[in-house]
């Protein structure tokens, strides 16, 4: 793996000197935050050795290089779910990537169903937390401590410099945000009336198919790292509404000028 991540990276090196200081993984419906960024070069995951291509309707496949303000940043327009059939180490390989091109930072964004009773489509959680019920976790096996160590800290998953940050900036942009523990599943189906109550019995306020292995790989390399979610669909109904995946990403395109502007702010101002 060491060897696979060196090679990527010296590749991209040698496509381009910019050294990002936030990597961006950009979820369902999210991808327009790349109009936000200056963009210096994009690189298509198929162009960039050993990178696996996304196959999902509604994710792009590049890398973004580029700035906001004075901030260097690299954003994965469209990422790996573990249910397409990529392995852990698919899934996080971009991570690792990320970080031996300079990244410290990293922002996730998904779209996740929700089962907290204060939440409505649209909500905006903040990730104060998450609960790994994948079935594979992406650090088993032999242990590369180039990388980090074999037993990972995970008591602040999620900054909370970071998520202090972002609730001032919306309290002053009076934008609602609410805390949220993301539940991770392995997808692809969407949940049954009884596995979202089971997500609130295990103490999660939102379940989704992603973000928790990416967290993980992250914090084994000691990236700070910060999650946000769309809550695209309730969950905690006595009676589940039919669920789409095109419903997903209407949900989430119009929560998204918000989860833009607040982002956008975090890099700006963190
Ligand atoms: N469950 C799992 N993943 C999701 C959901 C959901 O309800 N909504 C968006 N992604």
């Amino acid at each position: 793996m060491w060897e696979l991540v060196q090679e990527t990276v010296n590749y991209i090196k040698n496509k381009t000197n910019f050294t990002p200081e936030y990597g961006v993984i950009l979820g369902s419906g999210l991808g327009s935050f790349t109009d936000d960024i200056k963009v210096e070069f994009t690189l298509p995951y198929h162009e960039i050795p050993n990178f696996p291509v996304s196959t999902v309707e509604g994710h792009k496949g590049a890398l973004v290089f580029g700035s906001i303000g004075d901030k260097k940043v690299v954003a994965m327009q469209g990422r790996f779910h573990y249910y397409e059939g990529y392995s852990m180490q698919e899934v996080t390989f971009p991570v690792r990537v990320m970080k031996y091109i300079g990244v410290t930072k990293l922002i996730v964004s998904n779209a996740s169903g929700g089962v907290n009773p204060n939440y409505r489509v649209g909500s905006i959680a903040i990730i104060s937390d998450h609960i790994n019920m994948m079935p594979e976790h992406p650090l088993r096996g032999k242990n590369d401590s180039r990388f980090g160590p074999r037993f990972v800290n995970m008591s602040e998953p999620y900054s909370l410099k970071m998520i202090e940050k972002i609730k001032e900036i919306a309290k002053a942009s009076n934008i609602e945000v609410h805390d949220g523990v993301y539940l991770g599943l392995q997808g692809p189906t969407f949940e049954t009336l009884h596995e979202y109550k089971m997500v609130k019995v295990l103490g999660a306020d939102c379940v989704g198919m992603s973000t928790v292995p990416e967290v993980i790989v992250a914090r084994h390399m000691e990236l700070e790292t910060f999650g946000i979610s769309v809550i695209t669909d309730i969950g905690s109904e006595e009676h589940l509404e039919s669920i789409t995946h095109e419903e997903v990403l209407k949900a989430a395109q119009e929560a998204e000028p918000k989860v833009r502007h607040l982002i956008k702010e975090l890099i700006l101002q963190y």
